[in-house]
């Protein structure tokens, strides 16, 4: 049964009738442009075919309550006194509402179901999926206007400031306003997107290490904190304002990790313009150069990769039909992504899957992505669940 026909059914039995308003936002897997956002970089992501759904309907009044299909547990809350009341997924729900009035919004409320088929803690922003399907259910009952760029910064600020994330803009924007069969390239410091066709006869395979990260409590607000402190030495607001003719220059004076983790940023930002050059013209051997490249940068000189993700990388980047391979997302575990000729995707499936299993005695779980659109609204038609 498809996510839709999950939420709906679920809607009817739990409230009766059909829901008038439907949601959906995709989760991303990210191309190229890692630990970049944070320092008003480059990024080059696409929103995938693995998403968050609602089946909603307003209530007159300023109660929230939802059932996730996939907890098996419902959050409801008062708009007028919103509070934390743990760690779970109600707090992206109420985040989002704290974060609607936070910027002079009144949102009202609504009875829903979700499910998501998103793989949680994973790099494919599962968070920022709930986060934007959950706006977009905010905004269609409170005739909010939508506005992708506006709608990802509210995102961020949940993440920011509700669950203490202090990550960049990457996730939310590319979940908003992610464009079917297209990688965004993303100017984090401008928000100025420029879609980037995926290049014909050619995959994107995610490779799910199955070991899995704690991104509040892992080194990624460290790694924020030196990146800082190298824009501090150079005198610039931002690693981005720092390329790598002015890098070699200078470098020598900072501390060798802070130059470590300065170098990848660098170097990843020059990666991540040229990959969408790349990708433009065609040329899928350079992009697939530039991602194996960047792997290698964010494992020695960045240290966010761990034994599963260079073990995962390695045996993908050994097989015929790869054209590269690198982790995504924050690291530490989770997801690599991969380029692939498309006629080879089965074998490389098959063969990353019992490469990686001998490596490491871990079972992997792989899967060819298809680029898909941003959040959106799908009210549903009676007719189109009659055969469910
Ligand atoms: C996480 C964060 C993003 C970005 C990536 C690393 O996904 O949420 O903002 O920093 O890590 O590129």
């Amino acid at each position: 049964m498809s996510l839709r026909d999950r939420v709906e059914s679920a809607f009817r039995e739990r409230f009766g009738g059909d829901a008038p308003w439907l949601v959906r936002a995709p989760g991303r897997v990210n191309l190229i442009g890692e630990h970049t956002d944070y320092n008003g970089g480059f990024v080059l992501p696409i929103a995938i075919d693995r998403e968050v759904w609602i089946a909603l309907a307003p209530q007159g009044d300023g109660h929230v309550e939802v059932h996730s299909l996939d907890y098996g547990d419902a959050a409801a809350f008062e708009l007028s006194g919103l509070s934390h009341t743990g760690d779970g997924w109600p707090e992206y729900v109420k985040g989002v509402a704290w974060a609607l009035q936070q910027a002079g919004h009144v949102p009202l409320g609504w009875q829903g179901v979700m499910c998501g088929n998103v793989p949680r803690g994973a790099g494919l922003s599962s968070s920022a999926a709930v986060e934007l399907a959950v706006l977009r259910a905010f905004a269609a009952v409170s005739a909010l206007p939508w506005d992708a760029k506006a709608m990802a910064l509210l995102g961020q600020r949940v993440e920011n400031g509700w669950i203490g994330v202090n990550s960049g803009i990457m996730d939310q924007l590319v979940v908003a306003a992610g464009i079917r069969d297209h990688a965004l390239l993303i100017d984090c410091r401008s928000l100025e997107i420029e879609p980037a066709p995926l290049p014909p006869g050619t995959a994107v395979v995610v490779l799910d290490t199955s070991t899995r990260r704690g991104l509040v409590d892992s080194a990624y607000n460290e790694r924020r904190g030196q990146c800082e402190e190298a824009a501090r030495y150079f005198g610039v607001p931002a690693l981005r304002d720092v390329d790598s003719a002015a890098f070699a220059g200078m470098a020598t004076g900072l501390d060798p990790v802070v130059r470590r983790r300065a170098r990848h940023v660098v170097s990843e930002n020059e990666r991540t313009l040229e990959a969408s050059h790349a990708m433009r013209a065609g040329d899928v051997g350079r992009l697939g150069e530039l991602m194996n490249a960047s792997h290698e940068s964010l494992r020695v000189d960045f240290e966010v990769t761990n034994a599963a993700l260079d073990a995962i990388v390695d045996v993908a980047q050994a097989q015929p039909m790869c054209l590269g391979a690198r982790m995504t997302g924050a690291g530490f575990g989770g997801c690599a992504v991969a380029l692939v000729a498309a006629e080879g995707v089965d074998t490389f499936i098959e063969d990353v899957t019992v490469g990686y299993r001998a490596a490491t005695g871990l079972v992997p779980r792989a899967y060819a992505c298809r680029a898909a659109d941003g959040a959106s609204v799908e009210r549903a038609a009676s007719t189109e669940h009659a055969a469910d």
